[in-house]
């Protein structure tokens, strides 16, 4: 019986000690040495072959017995600069980084899926297993594209997970359409005229003129964007002045702008440069705005969706596979889609018997790993449906 089951290629992965691992170490954006190092150290013992793109990031194809389409598989390796609360089995050991969002667990399952598939590789096409640095901001997909990740075969498809603790481990979801929304920047710098506080007349004071901002700037959402079409501002920073009795000559604000479509995007772009330009000169004063579209929503397939359903319901049986709310949250998981049809799943990882409850980047923030599993096989069964329709 052993040496049946060793020869059919029993499970010598661990999928829950490699989470373990890579969660002791975690590494911050596009600095995932160690982690890179480890996801090659695993494909390897697979048989594979993984090539290193964009420094810390790695790709590995899987060909099936004859031609057909690519799928690439994504998986994000980057942890964040957040202190982990202490006393746990697994706990960082790298002070101020923590795998607080569940990437850890993406590369598990990941690889998971890459020993499945390697050891039994589907008759026809291809899986791309992708590897991917900096996805906290540091614009890892895009530098992965860069390096060539989508080229040579160029991918027919896409997918990815996200561990999700707005729902139960067991629990699986894959939206229609946007799932993830476009995240964009905007500084906004308001250049008035410094003076004396009591002499206000004096003045252009673009501290009151900053103030207006931070409130003219909500109508562009509850004003003129559709209340059926979800949109955030959000002015996260606005700095000015260094006393209390002198007016700057200048205040600025900083903040994030989500969308789930571009026209909108586009919209509230173009209207926050002449709301904050109008409002200005309306003060006798002068506003630049400098907006940065940053990554594209994540808008899942429908077909493919459907088809990551069907495999869902295949891993953790039809009931279990949910509906969930869309998330104003942001993703570069859109841009390893390329043009091409992706789709990005939603996998329960909350348990609220054992306290995992804390939200993503939170310094509490856990997976229930009984979904390390589940993800696995999601993504290698949404990669055979794939290659297989
Ligand atoms: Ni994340």
């Amino acid at each position: 019986m052993t040496a049946r089951r060793a020869v059919a290629g029993a499970p010598s992965f661990d999928l829950v000690g490699v989470r373990r691992d890579l969660h002791r170490h975690p590494e911050l954006s596009m600095a995932e040495h160690r982690t890179a190092k480890v996801v090659e150290g695993h494909l390897r013992s697979f048989g594979l072959r993984p090539r290193r793109l964009a420094g810390t990031g790695v790709v590995a194809d899987v060909a099936g017995g004859g031609p057909g389409r690519t799928i690439l598989l994504r998986a994000d390796t980057d942890a964040l600069p957040v202190q982990e609360v202490a006393g746990r089995p697994h706990g960082s050991v790298n002070p101020g980084v923590m795998h607080a969002c569940g990437h850890d667990g993406h590369t598990a399952c990941l690889l998971g899926a890459a020993e499945r598939l390697a050891a039994r590789p589907p008759e026809r096409g291809r899986v791309r297993l992708c590897f991917q640095p900096g996805e906290e901001g540091a614009d890892g997909a895009r530098a992965m594209v860069r390096a060539g990740a989508l080229r040579a075969p160029v991918p027919d498809a896409a997918a990815g997970l996200h561990l999700w603790i707005h729902l139960p481990a067991g629990k699986v979801a894959v939206l229609d359409g946007p799932c993830m929304a476009a995240v964009d920047r905007f500084e906004i710098r308001v250049r008035g005229k410094g003076g004396h506080a009591a002499y206000p007349q004096e003045a252009r004071d673009p501290v009151v003129i900053a103030a207006h901002l931070v409130t003219a700037l909500q109508t562009l959402v509850s004003r003129r964007t559709d209340a059926r079409d979800a949109a955030v501002v959000t002015v996260g920073r606005l700095s000015a002045g260094t006393a209390f009795n002198v007016i700057p000559s200048e205040a600025v604000l900083e903040g994030t702008v989500r969308t789930y479509r571009e026209a909108t995007r586009r919209r509230i772009a173009r209207e926050m440069r002449t709301l904050a330009a109008s409002a200005a000169r309306a003060f006798g004063a002068r506003a630049e705005v400098a907006y940065e579209f940053q990554l594209p929503p994540t808008v899942n397939d429908p077909g493919l969706a459907e088809l990551a359903r069907e495999a869902a319901a295949e891993v953790v049986g039809r009931r279990n596979v949910v509906a969930a709310e869309p998330s104003m949250g942001g993703e570069d998981v859109g841009v390893l889609f390329g043009r091409n049809p992706g789709v990005f799943a939603f996998l329960g990882c909350a348990n609220r018997r054992r306290g995992i409850v804390h939200g993503h980047h939170h310094p509490s923030f856990d997976v229930d790993e009984a979904a390390l599993p589940l993800g696995r096989d999601l993504l290698e069964g949404i990669a055979r449906r794939f290659l297989a329709s």
